[in-house]
């Protein structure tokens, strides 16, 4: 197994471009696919300030790295979401990441600064933790982005995560959702530009290149995740790309290309954000009187914490 590029020996083959590469030539890849998509979708030019959000996993610490080795500005924030001892050991990670290389990480955490953690606020709503979590994750990302004056928020989604959403998104035909699926969002009014620079990479790009750059993350996932839908995708779509290289690129490219567009009447709120006030509490803007945030934390106020179980196992040690 030889390198396109050099013909040195190969340490990784990518099936879908038909290529292997020596560890040189792969992280230039890396890089050189990282940027591209940054172009493509007009993500954010030279000069802007990124913020990166980073949960200590390979996808996030490699996107902060990557862009600074691009020449980027790019500062980190890790959000505790309190899930006990994974979210322990995420946090230290990405602290550990920032420290070595002298970065700037902001942090918050969810107990200390909110009363609340994801498995508390997923017992008193009695939803999915990955719902709390997400609703968590999105309105502190946008306020420490326009607090601290950042032009875009870059989150480390990657092919197999995009592709996985598109696939479950198009079983149910989730039209709305689907209008909204694109690598970048726009900034409006109360929300910033946020951008998913790695979508040109796959999962296992990713690893590969964190092992080469010698970046240590946190392999275990979130143990709140086990078994959900999202998962059951992507092990669909590795099937489908064993026998078919390329199916979930094309998949996901195409859509971009031919389909979203036709979406686009279907999230009319995204379209016209005029129609929405400012929530009583936060300010954000929202279509009801106080935002989705605001009632998380008035339902959570006061809640003692618990210690969340699924299938009988606990799940915060
Ligand atoms: P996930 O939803 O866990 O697949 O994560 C998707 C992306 O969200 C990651 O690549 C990170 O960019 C970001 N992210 C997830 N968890 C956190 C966290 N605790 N703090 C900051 N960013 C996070
Ligand atoms: Fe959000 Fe697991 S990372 S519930
Ligand atoms: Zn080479
Ligand atoms: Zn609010």
């Amino acid at each position: 197994m030889k390198c396109k590029v050099c013909r040195e020996p190969a340490v990784i083959d990518i099936r879908r471009h038909n290529a292997n590469f020596c560890g040189d030539h792969f992280l230039k890849l890396v890089r050189d696919q990282t940027q591209k998509a940054i172009d493509e979708f007009k993500m954010f030019a030279p000069g802007e300030r990124i913020l990166v959000a980073v949960s200590g996993g390979k996808d996030s610490l490699a996107l902060w790295d990557i862009l600074l080795e691009l020449g980027y500005e790019a500062n980190g924030l890790y959000i505790g979401l309190g899930i006990g001892g994974y979210s322990d050991r995420s946090g230290d990670q990405v602290r550990a990441f920032a420290a070595e290389r002298g970065l700037k990480l902001e942090q918050i955490e969810l107990r200390d600064q909110y009363g609340y953690d994801v498995p508390t606020a997923a017992a008193v709503t009695k939803r999915v933790p990955c719902s709390a979590c997400g609703l968590s994750k999105r309105h502190l990302f946008d306020k420490a982005a326009l607090q601290g004056g950042y032009d875009a928020v870059a989150t480390g989604h990657n092919l197999d995560d995009e592709a996985a959403v598109l696939f479950g998104n198009t079983l149910r035909w989730q039209t709305e959702y689907l209008a909204r699926q694109h690598p970048v969002l726009p900034a409006r009014p109360g929300f910033p530009r946020k951008v998913k620079p790695l979508v040109r990479l796959g999962e296992r790009e990713m690893a590969a290149y964190c092992v080469l750059r010698g970046i240590d993350y946190i392999v275990e996932e979130c143990p709140m995740a086990v078994g959900n839908k999202h998962i059951g995708y992507k092990e669909a779509l590795n099937a489908i790309e064993a026998t078919s290289p390329g199916a979930k690129q094309a998949f996901y490219f195409g859509f971009l290309a031919r389909a979203v567009e036709r979406f686009a009447d279907a999230a009319p709120a995204y379209a016209e954000a005029g129609d929405t006030a400012a929530c009583t509490r936060c300010g954000v803007p929202t279509t009801s009187e106080i935002c989705a945030f605001c009632r998380l934390l008035e339902r959570t106020a006061g809640a003692e914490p618990v210690h969340l179980t699924i299938k009988g196992k606990r799940v915060d040690a």
